[in-house]
């Protein structure tokens, strides 16, 4: 497994727990030796405890050295190919990976792809790497941050592209003891797969995010509307949920690339291209509404719970959250935040405990749905504050629990009997 992110990391371990020997090879030191001592460099759900199982049963080894992987029969791939100045995604990372692997594969070894590539970079590899002995498959990844583990071992299917049928089967039977269905196809179909995915997803929560600001111009009800879209089966009842706005390493990077793609064939694709722009007038939405709730407040105070883009995760990248920050710093609101795991530099925002951080706030803004916030004590968090007003963009917090302890709360979508409290000016 070349390359130890949320991805290489996961699938290493995982490909382990299922009886494999997997050897795990990443250009860090100190997270290789980390991983060696069983310690987990990110915050993945049940990923440390079966990586110290994996690594104490033997089946998994980590190195620096791209020589320890001379002896493997498949080599896969899980490097970042993070968006460049096009759009499309930077593949140089994978590039000097592929050649640097040119002088230690053995014969016959597969190159597996998993990282999210531009359609046609299997197919490139063969003239990356320069060798007519090695063999290429497209194995893309659909695993969700938070709960990686979980979707490796459970998956809804896997894809495995290849024009060698052999390859492929190689590499299928490697997921043998999941319970899944295997789609074999040719490499850039199965690329495809994960731009189309990914992209769906995106659509999806963007169109649900355009009905809950309708519903929040017109009085309707975005969870009955939901409810009532969602048991309709072609629609499903799942990625439903409206919120601040979707982030992340993957979808704004996969949504962006798919459109990118498209464009350089001269192709015409506005609905993918619009699913990034209502992304952004949605986060235009959600600021307006918490500015709106400030309003004749001077020098107003927000505490934002939540900096990860979305639960379970310590990462901010792309993170809804961190753009409220500085869209709300901007507009001169001076912003406090608090998030269970996720950690920014001071210079973006001041963090603290999730009620130190509401001292003297005039709003809180629920921006990151952790269960900590589902079962928070209000009554102190209200008492704490200088105006009791919650804006949740998660459907996290109660809304009895919210009125018994004297908070104001407004929700995405969602009609509410909640008023906000009268603005006191100071004389
Ligand atoms: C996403 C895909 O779900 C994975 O299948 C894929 O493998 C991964 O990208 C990737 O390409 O590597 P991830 O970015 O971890 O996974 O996050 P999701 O759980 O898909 O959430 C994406 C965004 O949508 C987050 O900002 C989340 O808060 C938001 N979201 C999700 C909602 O606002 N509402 C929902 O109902 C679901």
């Amino acid at each position: 497994m070349v390359g130890l992110g949320y991805v290489g990391l996961t699938s290493a371990v995982c490909l382990a727990s299922i009886g494999h020997r997997v050897i795990g090879l990443d250009i860090s030191d100190v997270r290789v030796q980390a991983l060696r001592d069983g310690v987990c460099p990110i915050h993945e759900d049940g990923l440390e405890g079966l990586l110290q199982q994996t690594v104490a049963s033997g089946n998994l080894n980590f190195t620096t050295d791209a020589t320890d992987l001379a002896n493997a029969e498949a080599v896969i791939l899980c490097l970042p190919t993070p968006e460049g100045p096009t759009g499309s995604p930077d593949v140089s990372i994978l590039r000097a990976a592929v050649v640097t692997l040119r002088d230690v594969l053995k014969p016959g070894a597969v190159v597996v792809t998993k990282s999210t590539v531009p359609l046609g970079t299997a197919d490139s590899m063969k003239s990356w790497i320069d060798r007519d002995d090695l063999r290429f498959v497209s194995n893309p990844e659909f695993l969700r941050e938070g709960t990686a583990v979980h979707d490796y071992l459970h998956p809804d299917r896997v894809v495995v592209g290849s024009h060698d049928p052999a390859a492929a089967s190689l590499i299928a039977s490697l997921y043998a003891g999941l319970d899944t269905e295997i789609i074999t196809c040719d490499p850039l179909s199965a690329e495809m797969i994960k731009y189309a995915s990914n992209a769906f997803l995106a659509t999806k929560l963007s169109f649900v995010n355009e009905l809950a600001r309708i519903c929040d111009q017109l009085g309707g009800d975005i969870d009955a509307v939901t409810h009532g879209l969602g048991t309709d089966h072609r629609i499903a009842p799942t990625f439903l949920s409206p919120g601040p706005g979707w982030g992340g390493s993957c979808f704004p990077k996969d949504v962006a690339g798919l459109a990118t793609l498209a464009r350089a064939s001269r192709l015409r694709v506005p609905l993918i291209e619009s699913a990034g722009e209502s992304n952004r007038d949605h986060l235009d939405h959600v600021i307006g509404r918490a500015l709106d709730m400030l309003v004749g407040v001077t020098n107003p105070v927000v505490a934002l719970w939540g900096l990860a883009f979305k639960a379970n995760t310590d990462d901010v990248r792309a993170s809804p959250a961190i753009e409220l920050v500085e869209r709300l710093r901007a507009n001169d609101v001076d912003v406090r935040a608090h998030d269970p795991v996720a950690t920014v530099d001071d210079a973006i925002v001041t963090q603290g405990e999730m009620v130190e951080v509401c001292v003297g706030a005039d709003l809180v803004i629920v921006a990151t749905e952790w269960e900590h916030y589902a079962v928070a004590d209000l009554a102190p968090v209200a008492n704490a504050m200088r105006r009791p007003v919650m804006f949740d963009l998660r459907d996290v917090i109660r809304p009895d629990a919210a009125e018994e302890a004297g908070l104001s709360l407004f929700r995405l979508g969602r009609r509410t009997h909640a008023v906000l409290p009268e603005v006191t000016v100071a004389p």
